[in-house]
């Protein structure tokens, strides 16, 4: 359930003009003296809210804050992320997400995070989220589907990125390097790892956490050839709250349209678009069994097809695999 804050800020998001505080209050029942109170908060927390006699409020700019009211008051979603909870530093998101999936919680609920102290990435890896700057968020999702298909829901966060993206910023030319990275100039600005808890034969719950470069300027140094931001690649800092709530509404509708046919079939067609490896030379690394191809998309299961120098064609599985473009990062 929103709270009175997000209210308050969705209705004059969505206003144009003035509105009064009379309409506030009947709108969000609750006293015009409450309204106040809550508008003269918002203030403090940075929200620039012009109030003018016999006219009412109007929202002039907001602060680049993840709080949970903000972006609680621009999500769309009709059921992913309606539980929002907020945390301006924590160890992980993802490892937030199990220790309340564990004590039984209900999917949907999405934990973001100012910064990360202990983030962690794919193949064993640490992942920074500086203060302030990044996106880190991780979704609890209890799918009821063969454990082999849990892979494909990391491409499905990759793609809503990427479709986020190419919604919010037309002038950011992003695309996706299988399995799920956001690419910009041959670069990456995002990262997912979902992880999963199993009884013997079917899944209890999945974690899918997402980290972006929104606004962030340095990387560590072992990235800083492969790594960028929006910001960087834009020129100018961008609204994070925003892109989650746009990124979080094309999740949900390609995640229903996954849970539909199990497999990627309805996806397949926009995510090999997006595809940047696609017609590339690739390398897969394979423990024991790596080898140079053509990459030509996915199939409706997830897997990369790659034509191998002979001709033959295989379908590399994305859970266990890494490709590296021969001539560069994709
Ligand atoms: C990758 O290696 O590309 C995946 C990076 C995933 C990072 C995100 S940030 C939010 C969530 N919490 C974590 O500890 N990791 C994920």
């Amino acid at each position: 359930m929103p709270d009175i804050k997000s209210e308050i800020l969705t209705a004059l998001r969505q206003s144009r003009n003035y509105i009064s505080g009379q309409d506030l209050s009947e709108q969000l029942h609750v006293s015009r003296t409450a309204v106040w109170k809550h508008i003269q908060k918002l203030q403090e927390e940075g929200y620039d809210i012009e109030a003018v006699p016999n006219r009412g409020y109007r929202m002039i700019s907001c602060p680049d804050t993840i709080a949970s009211g903000e972006v609680v008051s621009r999500m769309t979603t009709r059921w992913i992320g309606k539980d929002i909870r907020y945390f301006a530093q924590i160890d992980s998101t993802n490892q937030y997400i199990k220790r309340i999936a564990e004590e039984g919680a209900p999917e949907g609920i999405l934990a973001i995070a100012d910064e990360q102290t202990a983030g962690r990435g794919r193949l064993g890896r640490s992942w920074s989220t500086p203060p302030k700057t990044a996106v880190a968020m991780s979704l609890l999702l209890r799918p009821t589907i063969p454990v082999e298909r849990i892979s494909m829901v990391t491409l499905i966060m990759g793609l809503a990125i990427s479709q986020g993206c190419r919604e919010l910023y037309p002038a950011l030319d992003v695309g996706i390097k299988w399995p799920n990275d956001a690419v910009v100039n041959g670069k990456k600005i995002s990262g997912t790892l979902t992880e999963m808890s199993t009884d013997m034969e079917s899944v209890l719950y999945i974690v899918v956490g997402t980290g972006i470069n929104v606004n962030v300027k340095t990387f560590p140094e072992e990235i800083r050839e492969t790594a960028t931001s929006i910001a960087l690649e834009l020129g100018e800092d961008q609204n994070r709250a925003q892109l989650i709530a746009v990124i979080m509404k094309h999740f949900e509708d390609d995640y229903e349209r996954f849970l539909k046919t199990q497999d990627l079939s309805l996806l397949m067609d926009e995510y090999n678009r997006q595809l940047l490896n696609k017609g590339r030379k690739v390398r897969v690394l394979q423990p024991g069994h790596e080898y140079t191809g053509e990459a030509l998309g996915i199939n409706k299961m997830g897997d990369l097809l790659v034509k191998k120098e002979e001709g033959t064609v295989e379908a590399v599985y994305a859970g266990e695999v890494s490709v590296r473009g021969v001539y560069g990062y994709v």
